[in-house]
C-alpha cells in the first residue's frame, strides 16, 4: 500500500510526534529520558514500579568504580570501616555488621528497607530530628544508631562511594516520583503486649542456630576466602542483642519495625512465624542489653509525629512507657491510621 503525505501532512506529523514525545517525558515513561533531566515537572508523588538496576549499567569509568565501591562498602561493611580495621581513623562503625544486614541483598529487596528510590526523596524533613536532612546525614544516622558508631565526613571517600551507590539505585526513580515499597509495611496490631518470655522460647527454638544462643551472631571464620588480615571479623550471622548490636536509638530497637522486619524475613530464607510469635521473639530481643543511645529522650522534638512505638519517654500521649515499648498498639492508633498487613515476597 502506498501513502502520500503532503508536506503540510508531514509538518503535522512532526508536531504531533514531538508533543508525544514531550508528554512521555514529562509522564516518566521512560526511565533514561526522565532521569537524564533532573528539573522535568513531575506530578508530585507519582508512583513508580519497584526496579532494581542492572549491574551492567554501571559505567565503566571513574564514576562507576566508585559506585562500585559503595556496594562493597554497604555489603561488607565491616572491611571498610569496622571497629578492626587498619586505619584507626576510619573506624566509623563500632560493630562487625553490615548495611546489608538490614537492608537486605544490598538494600534491593522491597518492603523491607529496600532503597531503591531513596535517594531522590533528599533531602527531606525528617520526624526523628525535626529537621530537613540530606542523604549523608541519613546514612549517618544508621551509622550512629544502627552500627554504634560515630559519622562520617560528608567528603570522606568511604561516604561519597556509598552515597554513588546508594544513587544508582534510583536510576529508574526520577525526582518528585516514589516507589511503593518502600520502608517496612505495617504488621497487623495484637490485641495484647507483646509476651518476652514466650519470645525467648520462639528465639531459641528459631533463631539461635544462628544469632547464638547469647545473641552476640556468629564470626565468621579467620582463614577463610579473601577477607584481608587487618579485617577478620565480619559476621556470618549478625548480632541481635547485646554490645555489638544496634544501640537503643536505632530504628529497630521499635517494637512494630523489628517484628515487621522479622515477620517477612526470619529465620532468613524461610520467614515462617507467625504474627504472635513475631512481636514476641522482637519483644525479648528488644528487652536484652544494648549500647545506650543517650540522646534517645531528644528524638521527634514534634511530639505528634512521635511513633507509637517508640520507647522513650516524652509523650504527646498519657499511655505509660512500657505500653509504647510493648503494646498494645490498637488504643494508641492516631486518628485515620489503621493496621495493615503485607507480607513481603
Ligand atoms: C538461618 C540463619 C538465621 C536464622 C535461623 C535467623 N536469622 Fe536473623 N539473620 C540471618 C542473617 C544471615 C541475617 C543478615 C542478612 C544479610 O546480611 O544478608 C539476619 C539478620 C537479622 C536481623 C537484622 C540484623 C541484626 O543483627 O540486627 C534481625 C533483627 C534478625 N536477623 C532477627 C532474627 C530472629 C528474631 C530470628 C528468629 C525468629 C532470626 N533472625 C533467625 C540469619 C538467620
Ligand atoms: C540494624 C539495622 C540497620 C543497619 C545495620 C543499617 N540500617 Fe539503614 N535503616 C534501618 C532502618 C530500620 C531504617 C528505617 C527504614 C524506614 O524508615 O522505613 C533505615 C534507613 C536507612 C536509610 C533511609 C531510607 C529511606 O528511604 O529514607 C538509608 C539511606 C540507610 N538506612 C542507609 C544505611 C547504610 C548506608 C548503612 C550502613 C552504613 C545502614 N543503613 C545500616 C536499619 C539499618
Amino acid at each position: 500500500m502506498k501513502t502520500i503525505i503532503s508536506p503540510n501532512g508531514k509538518i503535522v506529523i512532526i508536531v504531533f510526534s514531538f508533543l508525544i514525545s514531550l508528554y512521555l517525558i514529562t509522564q516518566n515513561s521512560h526511565p533514561f529520558l526522565s532521569c537524564k533531566s533532573e528539573n522535568i515537572t513531575i506530578k508530585k508523588d507519582s508512583i513508580v514500579p519497584w526496579q532494581v538496576p542492572e549491574i551492567t549499567s554501571i559505567p565503566d569509568n571513574a564514576e562507576g568504580a566508585e559506585i562500585k565501591l559503595g556496594k562493597s562498602i554497604f555489603v561488607d561493611t565491616y572491611r571498610y570501616i569496622g571497629p578492626d580495621v587498619k586505619d584507626v581513623s576510619k573506624r566509623y562503625a563500632r560493630t562487625n555488621m553490615d548495611c546489608q544486614n538490614c537492608h537486605l541483598k544490598a538494600g534491593t529487596l522491597k518492603n523491607v528497607f529496600g532503597l531503591i528510590g531513596t535517594y531522590t526523596r533528599y533531602p527531606e524533613m525528617d520526624a526523628r530530628s525535626g529537621k530537613v536532612i540530606n542523604i549523608q546525614e541519613r546514612i549517618n544516622n544508621c551509622l550512629i544508631r544502627s552500627m554504634n558508631g560515630k559519622a562520617m565526613p560528608e567528603d570522606s571517600k568511604e561516604m561519597k562511594a556509598l552515597v554513588a551507590y546508594i544513587k544508582w539505585l534510583s536510576i529508574y526513580v526520577p525526582k518528585g516520583t516514589r516507589t511503593e515499597e518502600q520502608g517496612i509495611p505495617k504488621i497487623q496490631l495484637l490485641t495484647r503486649a507483646a509476651d518476652t518470655s514466650s519470645g525467648r522460647m520462639v528465639y531459641l527454638g528459631k533463631c539461635m542456630t544462628c544469632h547464638s544462643e547469647d545473641g552476640e551472631g556468629a564470626l565468621n571464620i579467620p582463614g577463610n576466602i579473601d577477607v584481608p588480615a587487618d579485617s577478620m571479623k565480619g559476621y556470618d550471622y549478625p548480632p541481635v542483642y547485646g554490645e555489638f548490636s544496634y544501640n537503643e536509638g536505632a530504628g529497630m530497637y521499635k517494637l512494630l519495625t523489628a517484628a515487621s522486619f522479622i515477620f517477612s524475613k526470619m529465620p532468613y530464607h524461610y520467614s515462617e512465624l507467625t504474627v504472635e510469635e513475631s512481636y514476641d521473639v522482637a519483644a525479648f530481643i528488644n528487652s536484652k542489653s544494648r549500647p545506650v543511645f543517650k540522646d534517645a529522650g531528644k528524638d521527634y522534638p514534634d511530639l505528634k509525629l512521635k511513633p507509637i512505638d517508640s520507647p522513650f519517654p516524652p509523650y504527646g500521649d498519657s499511655f505509660t512507657q512500657l505500653q509504647h515499648k510493648y503494646g498494645p498498639y490498637g488504643p494508641m492508633l492516631k486518628e485515620g491510621e489503621k493496621s495493615i498487613m503485607i507480607k513481603p515476597e
